[in-house]
């Protein structure tokens, strides 16, 4: 049985080696009472505090050098993008020349589908999940429009089995081997957005690859909330968005992803432009694209500073929490004191659909109102008592205690208000 006191979760608190990390983090004011508890990580991280300074930096640079910013002083615009590459190929186990900043999540979908999907009058379905984010089911379909293709015929979707939340390791697989030939790509994410549950990433590209699909990874909610090993896995192409777990504001820059074994390819077509041209001759301007043998060879446009900036300041936290492997173990601590809270104070009133092995979950844990409450009015009374979490239709709180600024204190007060308002 667990301990539901305060004092006893301040006791973890206390013992949380990452703990002082929250500090750097700007915590949403409170409308209606002392504290806020924010659990929305999986939707809009929170600010860096260093973020605010990096932005101001580019603005003062701008103010006073004008375009001699792009070359002529510390950290200049022209190669901007690149210093993220390192560390962010640390937290999702890249290689950096993989691993280009640039556009928003769903562009990036797209543009690498102009690379990775090359449908034949043979090979040309595309495989999802059912209950796909909207952007990958429309990414998906409008692809298969613009090739000239029926998304009634060539759209193919897996889903959880009746009655279940979860899609199943064995419908995932079979239905890959059972399209053979005629799959052209698999696009799955690394975590499903709506319950959480962590896809088991290596074996579903060994299956795409093992029919001659390609495979691409939606990573929104994956990366910097679970370890990964990209490079070993071997999806041809993923992308992400940074606005999530990795902290780097609103329609913050995306990352795009390219294995290894693509770079430098002549065979792979490419949607270009001068930005990617290799840095070494770019501004020669010749109008003779020259391959940098990097991801960067999609990127087409200069890099959006002022929305690129907090990224390395929230890359900057990541590195002194220690990476993946601390975050990660917090995580499965927080979460394994989240289970037992909810355990013991609202039982079955409340339903977890995600997993609950910590192999197949990251932060998020989506809880549904069981026996007729209504979880939107659940939801409404938790944000009227400044719990942030989210609800999504039709009928699921999402939550995710993240592992850089959050408490066990905030799991408490989450919990026990939970079911205060379920009693
Ligand atoms: C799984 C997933 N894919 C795609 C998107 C779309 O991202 P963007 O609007 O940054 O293109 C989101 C946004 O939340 C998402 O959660």
């Amino acid at each position: 049985m667990i301990d539901t006191s305060v004092e006893y979760a301040q006791q973890l608190d206390s013992r949380d080696p990452l703990a002082a990390l929250r500090d750097r983090f700007a915590i949403p004011r409170p409308r209606q009472s002392d504290e806020l508890t924010y659990l929305v990580g999986h939707s809009l991280g929170l600010q860096p505090k260093a973020a605010r300074d990096l932005v101001i930096e580019e603005l003062d640079k701008w103010a006073d050098l004008g375009v001699a910013g792009h070359f002529r002083t510390d950290r200049p615009w022209a190669p901007y993008h690149e210093s993220i590459a390192e560390p962010m190929a640390k937290l999702v186990g890249a290689l950096p020349r993989e691993i280009v900043a640039m556009n928003g999540l769903t562009v990036n979908l797209h543009l690498l589908m102009a690379s990775f999907y090359r449908p034949t009058a043979e090979r040309h379905e595309i495989l999802i999940e059912d209950h796909a984010f909207p952007s990958d089911h429309y990414v998906a379909e409008s692809q298969l429009r613009l090739h000239g293709y029926d998304p009634g015929k060539a759209l193919i979707t897996v889903a959880p089995r009746p009655g279940t939340d979860n899609l199943d390791r064995e419908d995932i697989l079979e239905t890959i081997a059972a399209r053979g030939e005629r799959l052209a790509l698999v696009l799955l994410p690394g975590i499903q957005y709506y319950t959480g549950q962590v896809l088991p990433m290596a074996e579903i590209v060994a299956a795409g690859h093992r029919v001659g699909a390609n495979v691409g990874l939606d990573l929104a909610h994956a990366a910097g909330n679970i370890e990964m090993s990209l490079h070993d896995w071997g999806p041809d192409f993923a992308a992400w968005c940074t606005y999530k777990y990795l902290n780097s504001g609103p329609g913050s820059t995306a990352i795009a992803y390219v294995h290894e074994r693509h770079l430098s390819n002549p065979d792979i077509p490419r949607l270009e432009g001068w930005w990617g041209h290799d840095k070494a001759s770019r501004f020669d301007m010749d109008n003779r694209f020259v391959d940098p043998n990097t991801a960067e060879a999609w990127q087409m446009s200069n890099s959006a500073i002022l929305s690129t900036a907090p990224v390395i300041a929230s890359l900057g936290e990541f590195e002194r929490a220690g990476g993946m492997g601390p975050l990660r173990a917090k995580a499965e601590r927080i979460g394994t004191y989240l289970d037992s809270m909810l355990d013991e104070l609202v039982g079955d009133r409340v339903e977890r659909i995600t997993p609950g092995s910590p192999a197949e979950r990251g932060s998020q844990v989506s809880l549904r109102m069981r026996g007729g409450i209504d979880g939107q009015s659940v939801f409404d009374q938790l944000l009227a008592a400044d719990i942030q979490c989210d609800w999504r239709f039709p009928d699921v709180i999402r939550v995710a205690p993240t592992s850089l600024y959050n408490t066990f204190s905030d799991v408490h007060r989450f919990t026990t208000l939970l079911s205060s308002i379920l009693s």
